[in-house]
């Protein structure tokens, strides 16, 4: 039987969480305060009464507005450490941390000082057993003009961050809307993924796109690719890693997805399982392993395979991954 100390243990690497997402009410609040930054909430409790959310768009409409208290480069690495702190507790040995730079830019945050703080709690992460990388993700609802001058902006720091990711309102905002940035991306050297949330309007044409035309490694959530056994046996092939979320599948649909991560895993498909939110959707990984793995009674097998895959599917080096698998 898989406990939670089992989850909470197990050595694992995370791929899939957003470091403006694990800003907790506390630390929302303090830094409110230290930056005079009126919130419209003083307590612990009324900041959690924000949390009311049923889809994306809702949960995105809570989400963004919070940043506002992110304010120095100090903010960002307090930010980030804070994250990792929870992520040792969580036998997190690697981890790939998505940040929204135009979150930040368009309030008028410079991108160095988003990319500087958050990248000093990486390298302090080293003294918690933690190899920390950041991935650079571009706001779909956003133009490509912003997202061209983003990455023009990123490249002088490409040392500072391993990869590209695509996230926020995916409704009308296909991958392809991205494909120069991906390209140009590539040929700096960057890894890719894009973020094909669960049961959009047009999920399998993303998830082609993304797959077929635009050559990522890895897509964000991804699951309704079940629908399609093509897709499918062309994510078998080429080892793509699937980045699931249940909890975070749970606050935006009536289920988390355990069926099709359960019938991903039985077709060899390198799913792993992720937090995405973790301030907002109500637990850190361990605490995801362990929701599904209690309400879809899953094996202890199922629950290592589902952690080999995240460090397979990762971005370390292949010498790096022998010394975790
Ligand atoms: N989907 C899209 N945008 C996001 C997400 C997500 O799961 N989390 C944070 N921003
Ligand atoms: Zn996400």
């Amino acid at each position: 039987e898989v406990t939670s100390t089992f989850t909470q243990g197990l050595p694992k690497a995370e791929l899939h969480v957003h470091i403006e997402g694990t800003l907790e009410p506390d630390l929302k609040l303090k830094l409110a305060q230290r930056n005079h930054v009126d919130i419209g909430q003083t307590t612990i409790e009324d900041v959690q009464k924000t949390y009311q959310y049923d889809d994306l768009a809702s949960f995105l409409a809570v989400y963004y507005p919070a940043m506002n208290v992110l304010q120095t480069e100090q903010d960002f690495y307090d930010l980030a450490f804070a994250y990792l702190q929870r992520a040792a507790a969580n036998h997190v040995r690697h981890v790939e941390i998505f940040f929204d730079p135009q979150a930040h830019t368009s309030r008028g945050i410079a991108f160095a000082t988003v990319i500087n703080g958050l990248y000093r709690a990486t390298v302090d992460a080293r003294a918690l057993n933690i190899d920390a990388r950041l991935i650079m993700c571009f706001l779909r609802d956003f133009s490509k003009e912003s997202a061209r001058q983003t990455l023009a902006e990123a490249l002088p720091y490409k040392e500072k961050f391993i990869g590209i990711g695509l996230d926020s309102d995916e409704h009308n905002n296909p991958p392809l809307k991205f494909a120069r940035q991906y390209e140009d991306a590539a040929a700096a050297g960057l890894h890719l993924t894009a973020h094909c949330d669960i049961d959009q309007k047009d999920s399998i044409e993303h998830i082609r796109q993304a797959l077929e035309m635009m050559d990522v490694e890895r897509l964000d959530h991804g699951t309704n690719i079940v629908e399609d056994p093509d897709l499918v046996d062309f994510a078998v092939r080429h080892q793509i890693g699937l980045t699931s979320c249940p909890l975070s599948n749970s606050f935006v649909s009536p289920e988390m997805k355990g069926q099709e991560v359960l019938a991903l895993l039985e077709k060899g498909v390198k799913v792993s399982i992720n937090s995405d939110d973790p301030a907002y959707f109500g637990g850190y990984i361990g605490d995801n392993y362990y929701a599904l793995a209690d309400q879809f009674a899953l094996t202890k097998a199922q629950v290592v395979q589902l952690a080999r895959n995240s460090f397979e599917t990762s971005w370390i080096s292949e010498d790096q991954k022998r010394l975790y698998l």
